[in-house]
Formats: structure tokens, C-alpha cells, sequence
């Protein structure tokens, strides 16, 4: 596990992209994970300009989100399908076909979560995943308690988890109660893992995750066991970390 603090949440997102151009640039069928949620914004809009400014080609590329809430329609705003498509497929060459993104409205709920798995497995298997962490250490809507060999399923949300994301719908009652997400096992299968963080609010995760014991009070610490884990954060959400750590990767490891 490679631990990378960089000054800004801008040279952060830069890094975060740069490494997801590597592996489709070596692997132009690279199959990559995705995560919403406001971190991981920057990288989107570094992979889009690397796409309209340096001919990043996303047309045999094949995604698949970590998670998406449980009773809002594709088209609702706070969907992780309408994050998704507003915030990087509209704006790059994808193929509508390569995208998976876990669906919140499908009727039988567990049918379609052995689905999204087979797909991954028909896929190659993920050869990047990238990742955000919650205020409380979850990893997609892993929350804490959560199997560390868990696979796609539907977890209740975390009240903190619902606070935290409250500031995106308009009162705390339309947050949904529950999430479809990858499992901890599901993601720890992935070729390569970036982590991001910024800001004070997750520097207590993060110092947990990069120094704490592997726990599933602590989804994120799972990392530590990942042989090709890189975690990237600005320096706030650095702030309680206690031993050194640089600030460009040993090497731009490839999937
Ligand atoms: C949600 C998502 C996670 C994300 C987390 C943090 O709970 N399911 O994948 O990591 O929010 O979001 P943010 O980046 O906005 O802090």
C-alpha cells in the first residue's frame, strides 16, 4: 500500500487521473471501477480533458460503479446513474453498452446483484477501482460491520452516512435508507486500488486506514491487504497521520 499526500485536492485528482489513463493506455479494453460522491469529481474532469485535449480514448473501455441507492429512478438527480453519466460518459467517448451501474429500481434486488457480478467476471474482472471513503471509513456503501469478504448486495445506510449525504437532497427524509454496492470482497478483487480523501472531515478515516489494525469497524482499512493500493490525499485529510510519506508514487504502476 503506497500512501501519497499531495498539497492540493487539484494535484490529487491530477495523480488519480493520471494513473486511470495508464492502465486504459495500456489496456485500451481496461475494465475500470468507479466511485461518486463530490472526491472523485476532480479526476473526472482531468479524465475528461485528457480525452478532449489528448485523444484519451474511452470507446472499448467497460465500467462498473461501486453502488447506487435503492428507489431512485435512473433520471433522478441524486442518482448515482444520473451522477454518472452528467459528470464523465456524457463528456467522453464511451460506449453506453460498457457501462454498469448497480440498479436501484430493479425488481428482484438479490437476482440482479449476482448479475452484476457474473458481469464483472465475463468482463476480466476490474482492472482499476477507484475509491472514495466515508466520514466513518466505509467503502461504497460498505459500512462499518460490513464483511470483509462480502460480495454485491443490498446494506442499510449508516445514519451518519445519511447525514453526510443530506446535503445533496433536499431534507433528510428523501435520503434513501438503503444502497446496492459492491462488496468489500468484490472490490478487493480489483487489479489496483486508488483511494482518495480531502479534507479535515475524513482525516480521522484516514488515519485509521493507513495506521490503524485492518478491522470491519473500518471498511477502508481492508486496504492493507491489497497488493496494488494507492491511497491519494491532500494534506488536511493528511493532518493526523503520524509517520512520513511522499508525495509522487515510487512508480506509475500499471494494472
Ligand atoms: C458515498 C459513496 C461513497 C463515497 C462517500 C464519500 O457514501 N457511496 O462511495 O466514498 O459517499 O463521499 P464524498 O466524496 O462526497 O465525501
Amino acid at each position: 500500500m503506497e500512501v501519497i499526500i499531495k498539497e492540493t485536492p487539484e494535484e490529487m485528482s491530477r495523480l488519480s487521473a493520471e494513473l486511470i489513463a495508464e492502465v486504459i493506455r495500456h489496456k485500451p479494453r481496461a475494465v475500470l471501477g468507479l466511485a461518486t460522491g463530490s472526491t472523485p469529481l476532480g479526476t473526472y474532469k482531468e479524465l475528461i480533458r485528457l480525452h478532449k485535449q489528448e485523444g484519451l480514448d474511452f470507446s472499448r473501455v467497460v465500467t462498473f460503479n461501486l453502488d447506487e441507492y435503492v428507489g431512485l429512478a435512473h433520471d433522478h438527480p441524486q442518482s448515482y446513474h444520473y451522477f454518472m453519466w452528467e459528470n464523465l460518459f456524457k463528456h467522453i467517448n464511451i460506449n453506453a453498452k460498457n457501462v454498469h451501474i448497480p440498479d436501484g429500481t430493479a425488481k428482484d434486488i438479490p437476482g440482479f446483484c449476482r448479475w452484476y457480478e457474473e458481469q464483472m467476471v465475463k468482463a476480466g474482472g476490474l482492472d482499476i477501482q477507484l475509491l472514495g471513503i466515508g466520514g466513518n471509513g466505509h467503502i461504497a456503501f460498505n459500512e462499518p460491520g460490513s464483511s470483509l469478504g462480502s460480495r454485491t448486495r443490498v446494506k442499510t445506510l449508516d445514519e451518519k452516512t445519511r447525514q453526510d449525504n443530506a446535503r445533496f437532497f433536499r431534507s433528510l427524509n428523501e435520503v434513501p435508507k438503503y444502497a446496492i454496492t459492491m462488496g468489500i470482497g468484490t472490490i478487493m478483487d480489483s487489479r489496483q486500488l486508488i483511494l482518495l480523501a480531502t479534507g479535515s472531515g475524513k482525516a480521522e478515516a484516514i488515519l485509521r486506514t493507513c495506521e490503524g489494525p485492518i478491522t470491519a469497524m473500518v471498511p477502508a482499512t481492508i486496504v492493507q491487504l491489497h497488493p496494488k493500493a494507492t491511497i491519494i490525499v491532500d494534506k488536511q485529510a493528511a493532518s493526523k497521520l503520524t509517520r512520513e510519506y511522499p508525495a509522487e508514487p515510487s512508480v506509475l504502476v500499471l494494472a
